[in-house]
């Protein structure tokens, strides 16, 4: 199934089925139709969509850190549930990795997200890369007790 599944840049077009994508699947901070009209557009050369018979089944959102243009932050992964274990998350991140050619990956996740540090963890070892876990946003500091402290994963160097 995951064979006919085709990898590419998205367009503004994609940004509102993003949306309804992201806002069914938890644990993912939803955000506005408008944000993700702007990953899919101006944020586009750092994204990467999965589409199926047309449809948008997974999705990679991000940007270069603008102080560091060799750092490519990975703000969100999403497979849309029906189409998990497929290897369509970690073939989304290996495209984009090859498109964007960054030196080193950035993203965060919360401790309990299994599913995202066994991606993470894969892509880093299928690169021998080293892989580094350290705290970021904090519960009580960042987020007044309304989400989860994220830890800040880095991945890098890559070659
Ligand atoms: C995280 C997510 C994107 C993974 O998508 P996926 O297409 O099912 O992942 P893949 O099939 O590419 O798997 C990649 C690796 O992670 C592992 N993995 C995926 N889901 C897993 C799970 N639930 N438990 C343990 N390992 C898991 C796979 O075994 C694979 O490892 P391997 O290469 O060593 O075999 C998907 O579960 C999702 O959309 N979750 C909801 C949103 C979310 O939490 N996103 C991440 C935070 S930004």
């Amino acid at each position: 199934m995951s064979d006919q599944v085709v990898f590419k840049k998205p367009t503004m077009n994609d940004g509102y089925a993003l949306n309804q994508l992201v806002k069914n699947s938890p644990p993912l901070d939803t955000n506005s139709a408008y944000c993700n009209l702007l990953q899919c557009s101006h944020f586009a050369d750092t994204a990467i969509g999965a589409y199926q018979a047309d449809q948008l089944v997974g999705f990679i959102s991000g940007y270069k850190l603008v102080q560091q243009p060799d750092t490519l932050f990975i703000w969100q992964v999403v497979v849309s549930e029906k189409m998990r274990s497929q290897k369509i998350a970690k073939r989304m991140l290996e495209a984009l990795i090859s498109r964007v050619k960054p030196t080193f990956i950035h993203t965060t996740i919360t401790p309990d997200n299994t599913p995202s540090h066994a991606l993470f963890s894969s892509f880093a070892k299928a690169h021998d890369s080293a892989i580094d876990r350290q705290p970021y946003m904090d519960e009580e500091r960042h987020f007044n007790h309304e989400h989860a402290s994220e830890e800040l994963i880095i991945i890098g160097p890559l070659r």
